[in-house]
Formats: structure tokens, sequence, C-alpha cells
């Protein structure tokens, strides 16, 4: 659907006729992939050589700012200084990427990863026949950046490009977390020569490249988001729909029906968010006005499953759980205090439309 389309939402839908459309969830998954807490120590060290917490600025007192401003859920001023996008990136991104690491290991993404995340073309070219190709909407933070290098790893991926796309300006953090991720870290002069040959980097520049956009993906025309999404074996949005939501319910509504249209058949669609996320809708005028709250996960399953082709419909929902943990291995080290993560998960495909 054209960007400029009204999209339908009807508060008429409920959510069992939503449910209704949910089909074959996929009961049995292959067994997940282990993240080995060695792995989860080099992203950690990864973001610390990147983001230098003793660096020439008080990351504490960054960190304490930016929580400030998203506690007033005002992002554009969290995310406004280099130093607060830092300090994002280790106080937040660092943690996520261990989370958002495991989800991709799990046992029912790796079809995403394992089977068909591929493209023939890429938003930029020269194209990568090979390549798993993933766009990360909102990802600037470098947690869904750091996660794929991991998948790309642990999967033995012969290429992943991972396109950034956010409305803040991640660029130079990006380039400071790629360096770090491709580099081995530095060892002491004394270190033996078993240490030296084992000192690797979390991941080859040739297995792996990071692209980014700064955009706001809900200001997009639709040859951009065609550009940026055409492609795409996977695309992502972590912790960042409720937030589109929030900020506005029929932009992102119309925003996933264009993301619909845009993505290939065969291409994946992972949503993950706060457990229980909801916005709020202002209906009537003057006096008669009044909110209404509509969860996150059913604005989503109605648009991609309802409104996105009725009958029809062009996704197929694969995953779909309101509440899962992942929980911090109590033998990591890192400076600033990490946090487990609880989250709601979704997985869609999109699939052929039956003519
Ligand atoms: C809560 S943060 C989540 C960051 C990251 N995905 C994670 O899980 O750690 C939301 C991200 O979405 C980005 N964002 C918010 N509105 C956006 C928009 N309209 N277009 C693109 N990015 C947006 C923010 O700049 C921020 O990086």
């Amino acid at each position: 659907m054209a960007p400029g389309r009204k999209p339908k939402v009807s508060s008429r839908t409920t959510a069992n006729q939503v449910a209704g459309k949910v089909a074959n969830i996929a009961q049995k998954s292959p067994e997940s992939v282990a993240l080995p807490t060695e792995v989860q120590q080099m992203v950690l060290d990864t973001f610390r050589r990147a983001f230098h917490p003793d660096g020439g600025y008080d990351v504490k007192a960054a960190i304490q700012q930016v929580k400030g401003h998203l506690f007033l859920r005002d992002f554009a001023a969290a995310f406004a200084k280099q130093e607060y996008l830092e300090a994002y990136a280790l106080r937040w991104s660092a943690s996520r990427a261990l989370g958002y690491s495991d989800i991709f290991l799990h046992g029912d993404l790796q079809e995403v990863w394992l089977g068909g995340a591929t493209s023939n073309t890429t938003s930029h070219e020269p194209s990568t026949p090979s390549a798993t190709t993933v766009a990360c909407i909102g990802g600037g933070g470098g947690a869904e950046v750091a996660a794929c290098a991991v998948a790309a790893r642990l999967y033995s991926l012969s290429k992943v490009v991972v396109h950034a796309i956010d409305i803040a300006d991640w660029s130079s953090c990006l380039t400071q977390l790629e360096n770090a991720m491709s580099t081995p870290p530095q060892l002491s002069a004394y270190a033996s020569e078993r240490a030296k040959v084992a000192n690797k980097p979390l991941i080859m520049l040739d297995h792996f490249e990071v692209r980014f956009s700064q955009r706001d993906i809900l200001s997009v025309d639709e040859k951009a988001l065609r550009d940026m999404l055409g492609g795409v074996g996977i695309c992502t949005m972590m912790f960042t729909l409720n937030e589109l939501f929030t900020t506005s319910i029929s932009r992102t509504t119309r925003f996933l029906l264009a993301l619909t249209d845009v993505m290939q058949v065969g291409s994946w669609l992972l949503v993950v968010d706060s457990p229980g996320s909801y916005s709020e809708v202002k209906l009537g005028q003057g006096q008669d006005t009044r909110t209404k709250q509509y969860p996150m996960k059913w604005l989503l399953d109605h648009t991609l499953l309802e409104a996105a082709g009725g009958e029809n419909s062009k996704w197929k929902k694969y995953v779909s759980d309101d509440s899962r943990w992942f929980r911090l291995s109590p033998s990591l080290k890192y400076p600033i205090e990490l946090e487990n993560m609880r989250y709601q998960i979704h997985l869609y495909q999109r699939i052929a439309e039956v003519s």
C-alpha cells in the first residue's frame, strides 16, 4: 500500500478475530544454539572498548541524564548529544545485545537465519547474492548490530549485511562499534603465545558489513522504503514499534502497510518490545474527547493480518509470546550495571498472496 493511502483500523475487530488468522504458529522448534558465556563476555568487552566508560566525560552522569529523558519519553533529548548516545550504548545496548543474540539463536528463529533470509538484491549496490541481509528499524544503538554479529559467528554465515535505520544520528557510534567488533582486544606485552593466537575479534569484516541511514521511518516515501527494505531477508523492530505507535497510530499503521508492500515474499519481520505495551489514541472532539488504549500486539496483528490483505493475509505469524525473559549470567564482567530483559516477541513471514 502506498504511504499516502489511509489505513483502515477498525476498533470493531476483536482480538479473537485476529487470533483466528494466526495460522500455524510453529509448535515445535529446533534446539536453540547455546550462547557461550565467553562470547557474551566478548560482546560486553566490545561495547566497553567501543564506548570507553572511562573516556573524556562523566559516563554515570550522562546515563542519569539519558534515563531522565527516557522516563519523560523525550527521545529527541535522550539522543541529542554524542555523549548521550555513547552512554546509552554502554548502559542499554550492551545487555540488549546479549538478549537479542539469545533471541536470534533460539530454536524458533533458526529458520530465519539458516533458511531463506538471504536476498538477491540489497538496497545499496553492489548486491551480494549470498549475503543474509538484515534491516534494523530503530537499531542505531548497536544492540541489534552486535547480535547479528553473534548470529553470523555462531551460525557460521558467510556474509551478513546489517542496515541500521534510525531517526537519531548514530553513525559515529556504529563506526566505533564496528571497529571494536572487528579488532581483537589489545593484549599485554607479556601475553603468552597461546593467548596471542587465541586473541580474535568478535567478527571478521569480510563476513560482516554495517550500514546506517538516519531516517524518520514514519516519514519516508514508498520509493525510499523500497530501497531500504525491498531486498532484505529480515527486518527487525526491537523496542521501537511501541515508540512509533505512541508517536502516531495512524502513521505507524500506514508505515506497516507500506512495509508489507515492499518486503519480498519469504522475508521475515521480527518485533520485540516491552510486555504489555500499549498506545493511546484520542477519540471524539471537544467535550466528548476521550482516550482509548490499544495494546501494541493488537495493533500489530490487526494491521498485518487484517488490514494488509484481509482474507488473503500477506503475513503468516510464526512466533508470538507475550512474555519471555533473558537473564544475564552473574559471571559476566562489565563496568556498568547490566539489566535482565523481559520482552514480548512476534515473528511474521511475508507470504505470497493467493490469487
Ligand atoms: C527505545 S530505543 C531502542 C533502541 C534499540 N532498538 C534497542 O533495542 O536497544 C528506540 C530507537 O528507535 C529510534 N526511533 C524512534 N522513532 C523513530 C523513527 N520515527 N524512525 C526511526 N527510528 C526511530 C530511536 O532513535 C531509538 O534509537
